[in-house]
């Protein structure tokens, strides 16, 4: 299995943007997102997508196979790109954009630098930021690994930063697509119709009735907690069978899983400029929405095919619902 996986940059004389595989419903282009947005490809999208949701580079402490740029360098790259993304939304269209946190080099501190680059990429692009959410992982290995497992200074870094973000006040979006499992002391209530109304010391007033209706489930709060795991999944067993190096920052699929059901309608057309292993096109294709996605490393595009059924016998069809992906 290949540790590296390959260059950031085409060949010399190779294309700079070009398709590699296509699905039912979408697109996996190999290109960096500056070859991409600049090209007729890009061009084509403008106006058309409803979601841009994509999970960057992030400003690392120690550089990930597939290299991140710097400091003011990153924060630097990541706002040229904001005008780029908005202008191939939809008039109602949302930018959401998850980013991880970063630590000083050699100090117990961390950097303020994922937090600037966002300040910077939603001022660039002219951008509301419609909610901001916490993406928690409890799964995650304790880091970083010398102020909380050797120093023991530090707690373990479990959690990433998810902006949605947007040209207009209101883009499309609606929560009632992804409510929760009541927890059941409010299906109790439901049940039992009775509820101790009244004035609250928060200042709320509960009506009679408030709590009492079934809507078929609870509003999500914006604290979101999603296990990171691919261990035997049929994705990870198709990159073994075909000596794929696993992508080292796979998003959790019942993140994207989330706000594609609650910013998108199937048949709208989803963008990960940033595709890695592919989970944004693989769970839109899921839930029958259409999508393009880009990357540089082949080996991740390569493997990435492994979340489809075209590809991958054991893959999960595209009309099952609710359930993570391969
Ligand atoms: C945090 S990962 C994204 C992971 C992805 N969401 C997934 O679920 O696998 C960032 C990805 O951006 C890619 N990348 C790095 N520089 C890039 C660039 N200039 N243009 C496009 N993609 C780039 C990396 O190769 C990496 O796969």
């Amino acid at each position: 299995m290949a540790d590296d996986p390959g260059p950031l940059t085409s060949a010399p004389g190779a294309p700079l943007v070009s398709s590699i595989y296509t699905t039912d419903l979408g697109e996996m282009y190999r290109a960096t997102v500056e070859d991409f947005l600049a090209s007729e490809h890009a061009r084509k999208l403008r106006g058309k997508v409803q979601l841009v949701f994509t999970s960057p580079p992030f400003p690392l402490l120690t550089p990930k196979a597939y290299g991140n740029k710097v400091g003011e360098e990153y924060l630097e790259w990541l706002r040229s790109l904001a005008p780029k993304l908005k202008r191939l939304l939809t008039p109602d269209g949302s930018i959401v954009i998850e980013l991880g946190n970063a630590w000083e080099r050699g100090h117990p501190v961390m950097s303020t630098l994922p937090l600037e680059a966002l300040l910077a990429f939603r001022k660039a692009g002219k951008l509301f930021v419609n909610q901001q959410f916490i993406c928690h992982n409890p799964a995650r290995l304790p880091s970083p690994v010398q102020w909380v497992n050797i120093d023991r200074s530090r707690v373990k870094d479990s959690y990433t930063h998810v902006w949605w973000m947007s040209p207009t006040e209101r883009p499309k979006a609606d929560n009632r697509k992804v409510l929760v499992p009541y927890s059941a002391s409010m299906k109790k209530l439901i049940a039992s119709k009775k509820y101790n109304a009244g004035l609250r010391g928060s200042g709320f007033n509960i009506g009679e009735t408030s709590f009492l209706t079934d809507h078929g489930g609870a509003i999500p709060p914006s604290v979101l907690s999603y296990a990171n795991t691919q261990a035997g999944t049929p994705y990870r067993k198709y990159l073994k069978e075909h000596g794929y190096t696993p992508h080292p920052a796979p998003m959790q699929a019942k993140l994207v899983e989330f706000f594609v059901e609650f910013l998108t309608d199937p048949g709208d057309l989803v963008f990960d400029p940033f595709g890695g292993s592919n989970t944004t096109g693989a769970v839109a294709e899921r839930l029958g929405r259409r999508w393009v996605a880009t990357e540089p490393k082949m080996d991740y595009i390569l493997g990435s095919q492994g979340h489809f059924a075209k590809f991958n016998p054991l893959a999960e069809p595209r009309t099952r619902k609710g359930e993570a992906p391969s």
